[in-house]
């Protein structure tokens, strides 16, 4: 396994997907929590130092516990790692009038060097891509220059003998297109990591792990169909069979079909004691006046976890919660700012469950990033569909239908154009490409003329976009003839329906969802 130090570079979390993609397990702890007792303690073969905003130069700006040098690990710094590993082994960093940003073409001209293997010979040029204002103006004892670019004189070094390398460039991003390699060359040829760290072990090791938690105890595990909660409750009902309930609080803001899919999948196929409440009449009944969008999340939030509650209760309780709880969630993010971040939408959850029901928790996704949750599913034999489904937010449909108050009827207007738009992506082979797509249905009427007769129907928007986080997203480039189809197809199959709008605003300034 692989230690990966995070001095705060917005792509630290790039670095440990790589890793993992050549099969090495890696955890990221913050700078401020790493010390020798601590790696001592998780064991890394090897150790690498993120990159940073901080300036080596300044004051009290974060360093790596020195002990780590004399641990007798293989450690790779990049970018700001680089810098303050050579400024602690007695080398020299400057604030550089040299910033350096985007591309850059590296030459490799000096020492061969086990990174470099398979990728580039001495004289070679590779592209490479960089982001930095300070730079290493002297090496330290020990140390050789391995590349150069034009604004950093010491873009690669290595001292083989103890095995520290460092990059000034940021292999980890897409745009070094050696860096994939190269990250690779560091955890095998280097550090000597096997690259056996699969989904199959995964599952098996955490089988075992959830087998010595739990014990004899119960669990109970919240089911919503989505990607996350379907792989919780397949490696569980594996792991321990009949001592698991899951719970499928079924709000009425479903897409077509779901509903059925998770009773059909995980009653029917997988045997797992399923409890199904249809909650819809209730959730309708407390959100019947509610426009206001965060109002709705907050009382959609609250009657989940009393339904919730109930349901646990009347299946006698249970000692643990089961939650699909993922690595970008647990990473401890290293903040330099400080200040309170403004909340845009409350996403609902079912937090603070487990203490109000005093149960422990179980997650068993705590490490993994998403892609590595749907082949894990893969792995279990969860229907490709389900794992390869678009997020779908906690309170659904629910806040899909803006600036109107919900009823079954403008449900089921939605939900049928939601299914055609859905339908024709899958058709066109565009579901895999897009990050999310969804309808909204618009709270105005509008005139339109369909055979001889005047109509006056809502209008519906269509959104698709395409994201890697959904933190940012733009929306979908459909040709203008998919667009139409889909148009023609809701206003002739969808009462209620006589108008479509496509959605062409990225985030930001826009949010993905509408409310
Ligand atoms: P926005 O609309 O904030 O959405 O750009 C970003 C991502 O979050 C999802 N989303 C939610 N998920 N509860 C959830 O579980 C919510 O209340 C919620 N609101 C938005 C949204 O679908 C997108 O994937």
């Amino acid at each position: 396994r692989i230690l990966i130090v995070d001095f705060g570079s917005q792509v630290t979390q790039l670095i440990a997907r790589r890793v993992r993609e050549a099969g090495v397990y890696c955890e990221i702890h913050p700078f401020n929590r790493v010390s020798v007792d601590s790696i001592r303690e998780f064991g890394p073969k090897g150790v690498i130092l993120s990159g940073g905003p901080a300036s080596v130069a300044d004051f009290g700006s974060p360093r790596a516990p020195q002990g780590l040098f004399e641990m007798g690990l293989p450690i790779l710094g990049i970018c700001y790692g680089q810098q303050t590993m050579c400024e602690q082994l007695g080398g020299k960093v400057e604030p550089g009038d040299h910033r350096e940003f985007g591309r850059a073409m590296l030459q490799v001209s000096g020492e061969p060097c086990a990174l470099f293997d398979g990728i580039a010979a001495k004289g070679d040029e590779v592209q490479v891509w960089m982001s930095h204002g300070d730079r290493v103006t002297a090496i330290p004892p020990g140390f050789k220059v391995v590349a150069t670019s034009e604004g950093a004189p010491f873009a690669a070094i290595a001292n083989a003998d103890k095995r520290f390398y460092g990059v000034q460039f940021h292999p980890e991003v897409v745009h070094t297109p050696i860096g994939k390699q190269l990250l690779s060359n560091f955890v095998h040829k280097i550090v000597g990591c096997a690259g056996d760290w699969t989904m199959k072990a995964f599952r098996a090791q955490e089988i075992a792990k959830v087998r010595a938690q739990v014990g004899s105890g119960r669990v109970i595990c919240g089911l919503s169909g989505g990607v996350d909660s379907s792989v919780v409750a397949a490696l569980l009902h594996e792991a321990i069979g009949d001592q698991l309930t899951c719970v499928f609080v079924d709000t009425g803001f479903m897409r077509a079909g779901e509903s059925e899919q998770v009773v059909s999948v995980f009653r029917d196929r997988f045997n797992i004691k399923l409890v199904h409440k249809d909650a819809s009449g209730l959730f309708l009944d407390k959100l019947a006046s509610l426009t206001d969008p965060e109002k709705k999340r907050k009382i959609i939030g609250a009657t989940f976890i009393d339904v919730f509650e109930e349901e646990a209760k009347a299946v006698g309780g249970a000692d643990f919660l089961a939650q699909g709880t993922l690595y970008p969630d647990v990473i401890e993010s290293v903040s330099f700012t400080g200040g309170p971040s403004v909340t845009i939408k409350s996403h609902h959850n079912v937090g603070g469950l487990p203490e109000r029901m005093n149960m422990k928790l179980v997650e068993p996704l705590r490490e993994l990033f998403k892609d590595e949750v749907r082949a894990l599913g893969r792995e279990l034999g969860l229907p490709a569909d389900m794992v390869g489904r678009h997020p779908f937010p906690g309170p659904g449909l629910a806040i899909r239908i803006p600036g109107q108050p919900l009823t079954r009827e403008n449900l089921d207007i939605l939900r049928k154009a939601d299914s055609i738009y859905l339908d024709e992506i899958r058709k066109a082979g565009l579901y895999d490409e897009i990050w999310q797509a969804f309808a909204v249905l618009l709270p105005v009427r509008t005139v339109g003329v369909m055979g001889d007769s005047r109509s006056y129907d809502y209008a519906c928007a269509l959104r698709a976009v395409t994201s890697t986080d959904g933190m940012t997203a733009d929306f979908y480039p459909f040709d203008m003839a998919f667009i139409g189809r889909v148009a023609n197809r809701i206003i002739n199959e969808v009462k209620g329906i006589n108008r479509v709008t496509y959605d062409i605003t990225s985030k930001p300034p826009g949010t993905i969802e509408w409310e």
